[in-house]
C-alpha cells in the first residue's frame, strides 16, 4: 500500500530533469501519474517505462505551452488516459514545466518575455483554473518556481520575473481552496543537474563557484526537488500552504565560514 494509492497526479513537464523526478517518485508512493510531455515524446515514453518497471502506473499526455488550445489538449488527453484506467479526478497537479532564458534587461526582447510569461506564467494559471473543477477535496497544488526569486542576477531578468509572478499565486489560492483541503505551494529549487543546466554544469570552476556559496556544499539533483515535492503531495504535508519553499541545499544564505 502506497500513502497515494487511488490518487490521479498531473506532473507537467514530466519527460525529463525535475519533473521526470516527480513522476517516479508520486508512482512510487502509488499515483497514477499524467506525465505531461512538449517536444520529447520519447522521452516521456521513457518516464511512464520507468514508472512500468517499478511496478507504478502511467501514461504521457502532450501538449505545447505556449501554442493556442494547449490546455484544451492537455486536458483531454488526461481525462482520456483516466477513463482508459477506469479512474476519474485529479488529486495532485504539479506545474513543473518551463523553460529558462538568458540575458539582461539591455538584451530582452518583446518577444522572449512573451515566451517565457507564456510557458512559465500564463499556462500554468489556465492549467490550474482548468483543473480546479476536477481537483478532488484535500488535493494539491505545487508549483515549481526558482531560488532566481531571491538571487539576485541581472542576467535572468526574464526568468525571474516568471517565476516570481508564478509563487505569487500561490497565498491567493491557498485562502481560496483551503476550506476544500486544497493546499497550494511553491517549491524554489536551487540550481538542480538537469538539461536546463547542462551547458553550465559542465564548467567545473562554475559548479565549484556555486558549490563554494551553497551550506550544503553542492549542486542539486532532480530527487532532492522530488522528495520535497512528495513530501508536499502527501499527507505530512497537510498543513503547508500559501508558501514558498526553497529547496537549494541552502545557496547564498550568507558567509560561509572557512574550515
Ligand atoms: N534545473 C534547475 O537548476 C532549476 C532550478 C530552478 C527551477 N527549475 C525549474 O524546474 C522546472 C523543471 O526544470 P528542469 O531543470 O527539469 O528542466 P528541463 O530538464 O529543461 O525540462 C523541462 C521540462 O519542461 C517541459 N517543457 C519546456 N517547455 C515546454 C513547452 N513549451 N511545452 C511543454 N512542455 C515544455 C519539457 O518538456 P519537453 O522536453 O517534452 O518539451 C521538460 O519536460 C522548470 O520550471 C524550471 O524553471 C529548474
Amino acid at each position: 500500500m502506497g500513502e497515494l494509492d487511488g490518487r490521479n497526479a498531473l506532473v507537467t513537464g514530466g519527460s525529463r530533469g525535475i519533473g521526470r523526478a516527480v513522476a517516479l517518485r508520486l508512482a512510487a508512493e502509488g499515483a497514477l501519474v499524467a506525465v505531461h510531455y512538449g517536444g520529447s515524446r520519447a522521452a516521456a515514453e521513457e518516464t511512464v517505462a520507468l514508472i512500468d518497471k517499478a511496478g507504478g502506473r502511467a501514461f504521457a499526455v502532450q501538449a505545447t505551452f505556449g501554442e493556442s488550445g494547449a490546455v484544451d489538449r492537455l486536458f483531454e488527453q488526461f481525462a482520456a488516459g483516466l477513463g482508459d484506467r477506469g479512474a476519474d479526478g485529479l488529486d495532485i497537479l504539479v506545474n513543473n514545466a518551463g523553460v529558462h532564458s538568458v540575458g539582461s534587461l539591455a538584451q530582452l526582447t518583446e518577444e522572449e518575455l512573451d515566451r517565457v510569461l507564456a510557458i512559465n506564467v500564463r499556462t500554468p494559471v489556465f492549467v490550474i483554473q482548468r483543473a480546479l473543477p476536477l481537483l478532488r477535496n484535500g488535493g494539491r497544488i505545487i508549483n515549481v518556481g526558482s531560488a532566481a526569486t531571491r538571487i539576485a542576477n541581472p542576467l535572468q531578468i526574464a526568468y525571474t520575473a516568471s517565476k516570481a509572478a508564478l509563487a505569487a499565486l500561490a497565498p491567493s489560492l491557498a485562502n481560496e481552496l483551503g476550506r476544500r483541503g486544497i493546499t497550494v505551494n511553491t517549491i524554489e529549487p536551487g540550481v538542480v543537474q538537469t538539461d536546463m543546466t547542462a551547458g553550465w554544469t559542465v564548467v567545473p570552476e562554475a559548479v565549484a563557484g556555486l558549490e563554494a556559496i551553497t551550506a550544503l556544499g553542492r549542486i542539486g539533483e532532480p530527487e532532492d526537488i522530488a522528495d520535497a515535492v512528495g513530501f508536499l503531495a502527501g499527507s505530512q504535508g497537510r498543513w503547508v500552504t500559501g508558501q514558498t519553499i526553497d529547496v537549494s541545499g541552502g545557496t547564498y544564505l550568507g558567509p560561509i565560514p572557512e574550515g
